[in-house]
């Protein structure tokens, strides 16, 4: 700002600056001591007093009058455009008008620069070569530069990879990314405070480099596999990556991220196998790697049939393809015995992929496995071949009532697929034609209704899904005959009374060779004129149960068994339930009331008996006197003649039935009142009368 001032105002701080120097000591006053070449040299000597002021350079007087100006009585000033020449010592002398002298002296540094011309301030250098950064600095007297990074100076010694050359240049050995950035060049002019700094830059380039995670890659095909590649790319400046690849680039297939590092292809298919090429480049070079993908497929296998029927006798021939990356193998399994089928087995067997059998047999059904066998995996798919079965073998055929049995110790071959039915088939006649009955697998081998002690011919032929298979050979059986049911076992000793309830366990031995159709069972009170009541059980009961008897009775039980021939002898017996348990608690008011008019009747009857004895009273002996008119027989004429009778009176009914309580018990045995008479004398003392007496 000053340089640009005009020189009055330069005088004008020059002369400030000496109104502040008060004393009267000389001075030279200047701006600086460091002068620009061009500049203007400028320097102010204040005397402090009046007097006669000269100038000498380096001691030789000055006296240009270009020059030196005398600005007033006690002030000189040195003002010219600085050149190289003009640094020195500058003394100003002065001889005061009180006629002592004064000097004082200043020294003057001119400089010019420093500059650095035509340094170039931005390099590149390939990564990992020795490099060198000039930096071209004019200026005089003298320059000294210096190199810094970071503000920090770069030293020179020898031993640094990065150093100051002697030349002031800078070295850099075996260039590293790190070393990329800005560089400082300072120049100064040597001994003095000035100096100037140019920023260099440095860049580091590094040509691309690819770097492969892995080489080659497997991947079986298939919607849910996606697979990615990697390709690594190094280098400066960062390159950029392209792909080749052996298939159309499809955007909904195939995708890159953002800096096409990783390529994804998804649901690979088997044309995505390939080499897939990433070349990285920038503007140094360009470096590419190439990955192979591997695309498998896993095996499948297509059978022409799933399923089939074939009649025993005729051809079947099922076809297999394989797919797959690598092509599988393929083998035909017969899954029933594990055998490998091949065009050398036989009757079975396999050309070119296709199963053959000539003339099927029932043990040819069953599950073929064609195979499919690959490193990417193994597939199969099963072909059932279905046939009629095979003839039963180890039948025994045994002669039943009116029946034959079949038996078989084990299953005939199934053909593939199970056996449901048999065939059994009879004739009597080697003439006649076949009568046939289907039984199911489940059902009970047998023909049934056939003529007792008759000679028949009988076969038998499993049938299933298919059809019926060969008969098994032919047998001769005679049946037996049918006879009535042995009669029924009742075991009595565990038989079982519960109040009013009677079982019994019923067994029976042998049917008469024929299914029982029933049980007929019927039972009654073993008294006089009491009606059977008949029921029937099933043919499989095992025990008979009878309910809701009658307390203190008897009864009589017959059990028949009944087939077809008839019914077996009956099984009978006897049983009793006992009277109806009843404690003194639990009576009921009509019982009690029961008893004990049974007690005032008893009394009663005593009373009256012996009344109607010895007194001829009362009411037996109106009875009897009624009966046998007045002279009843054996009874003593206590007051007159009349009144007597003969013959006996018997009272029944009065006698305590099996079924009366307890306490009517006890007391019957103290009466015994089961029969009661007036009289004493023997029967046959009445029957000379013949008068008709009731039945004891
Ligand atoms: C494959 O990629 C698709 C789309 O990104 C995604 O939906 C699917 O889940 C991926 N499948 C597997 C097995 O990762
Ligand atoms: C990437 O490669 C493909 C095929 O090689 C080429 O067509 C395409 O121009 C390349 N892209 C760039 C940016 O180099
Ligand atoms: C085999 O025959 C059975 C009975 O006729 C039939 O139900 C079945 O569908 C047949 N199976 C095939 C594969 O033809
Ligand atoms: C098998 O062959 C048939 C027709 O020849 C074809 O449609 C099918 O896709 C093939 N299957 C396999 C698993 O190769
Ligand atoms: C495929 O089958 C072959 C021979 O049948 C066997 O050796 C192999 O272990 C099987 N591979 C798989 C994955 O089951
Ligand atoms: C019942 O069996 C008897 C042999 O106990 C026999 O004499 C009679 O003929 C058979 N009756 C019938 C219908 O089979
Ligand atoms: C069962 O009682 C009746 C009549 O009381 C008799 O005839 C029959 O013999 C008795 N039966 C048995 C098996 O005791």
């Amino acid at each position: 700002m000053m340089n640009q001032s005009t020189p009055i105002m330069r005088l004008a701080f020059l002369l400030l600056l000496l109104v502040y120097s008060t004393d009267g000591k000389m001075d030279i006053v200047m701006k600086s001591p460091d002068v620009q070449v061009g500049a203007e040299l400028l320097l102010l000597c204040k005397a402090g007093g009046e007097g006669d002021i000269t100038w000498q350079k380096d001691g030789e007087e000055i006296d240009d009058e270009d020059i030196v100006v005398k600005v007033d009585e006690s002030t000189s000033k040195i003002s010219k455009k600085a050149t190289i020449q003009d640094a020195g010592r500058y003394s100003c002398h002065c001889d005061f008008d009180s006629g002592h002298q004064d000097s004082i002296s200043k020294k003057v540094y001119v400089y010019d620069g420093p500059s650095f011309g035509s340094t170039k301030v931005h390099h590149e250098f390939l990564e990992g070569t020795d490099v060198k950064v000039p930096c071209l600095v004019t200026g005089q007297p003298e320059v000294d530069v210096y190199w810094l990074r970071n503000e920090q100076p770069i030293s020179s010694n020898d031993g640094r990879r990065v150093r100051k050359m002697s030349d002031n240049t800078l070295f850099i050995g075996k260039v590293e990314r790190g070393d990329a950035g800005t560089y400082m060049c300072q120049a100064q002019i040597r001994g003095r405070p000035i100096n100037k700094e140019l920023p260099v830059s440095v860049m580091v380039n590094a040509p691309p480099t690819v770097h492969l995670k892995e080489e080659e890659k497997k991947v079986i095909a298939g919607p849910e596999t996606n697979v990615s590649l990697y390709c690594l790319a190094d280098g400066l400046p960062k390159p950029y990556i392209n792909w080749t690849l052996p298939v159309a680039f499809d955007p909904s297939h195939h995708h890159f991220n953002s800096d096409r590092s990783q390529l994804t292809i998804q649901s690979v298919v088997r044309a995505d196998y390939g080499e897939y090429v990433c070349t990285a480049t920038n503007k140094i070079s360009e470096n590419s790697a190439t990955i192979m993908l591997h695309v498998f497929e896993a095996p499948g296998v297509f059978v022409s049939v799933d399923k089939v029927n074939v009649s025993g006798g005729e051809g079947v021939s099922v076809s297999c393809n394989v797919s797959g990356h690598p092509q599988p193998e393929l083998h035909w399994l017969n899954k029933q015995n594990g055998q490998t089928l091949d065009a050398t087995s036989g009757r079975v067997r396999v050309i070119d992929g296709v199963l053959a059998i000539d003339e099927v047999v029932p043990s040819d059904g069953g599950l073929y496995s064609c195979v499919a066998v690959s490193p990417s995996g193994n597939a199969s798919r099963d072909s059932a071949i279905y046939t009629v079965p095979g003839p039963p073998h180890y039948l025994s055929a045994s002669p039943g009532p009116a029946s034959v049995f079949f038996s078989l110790k084990t299953l005939p071959i199934s053909g593939g697929t199970p056996i449901t039915s048999f065939v059994l088939q009879w004739k009597q006649d080697t003439a006649e034609q076949w009568e046939h009955v289907i039984i199911p697998l489940s059902g009970a081998l047998a023909v049934t209704k056939l003529k007792p002690y008759t000679l028949y011919q009988v076969r038998l032929a499993a049938m299933n899904m298919v059809g019926q298979g060969h008969f098994s050979v032919t047998e001769s059986v005679r049946t037996n005959g049918i006879r009535e049911p042995d009669s029924p076992v009742v075991s009595t000793d565990e038989m079982k009374i519960e109040g009013n309830s009677f079982s019994v366990p019923l067994k029976q031995k042998d049917e008469g060779g024929s299914p029982l159709q029933h049980f007929s069972v019927r039972y009654r009170q073993d008294k006089e004129g009491s009606e059977w009541t008949e029921m029937q059980l099933q043919s499989d009961a095992d025990s008979i149960t009878l309910q809701d008897l009658t307390f203190g009775s008897g009864y009589e039980l017959e059990i028949t068994a009944v087939n077809t021939n008839g019914s077996s002898v009956p099984a009978t017996f006897n049983f009793t339930i006992a009277e109806k348990p009843v404690s003194g608690t639990s009576m009921t008011k009509g019982s009690v009331v029961g008893i004990v008019m049974l007690i005032f009747l008893v009394i009663f009857l005593v009373v009256d008996a012996t009344c109607c004895y010895r007194n001829r009273c009362g009411l037996l002996n109106a009875i009897a006197v009624k009966v046998f008119g007045k002279n009843v027989p054996g009874l003593k004429m206590v007051e007159d003649g009349e009144g007597t009778t003969k013959g006996e009176v018997k009272l029944k009914g009065i006698a305590t039935p099996r079924g009366s309580i307890q306490q009517a018990q006890t007391l019957s045995k103290e009466g015994q009142l089961t029969e009661v008479t007036c009289d004493k004398a023997p029967l046959t003392k009445h029957e000379k009368t013949h008068i008709p007496t009731h039945d004891a």
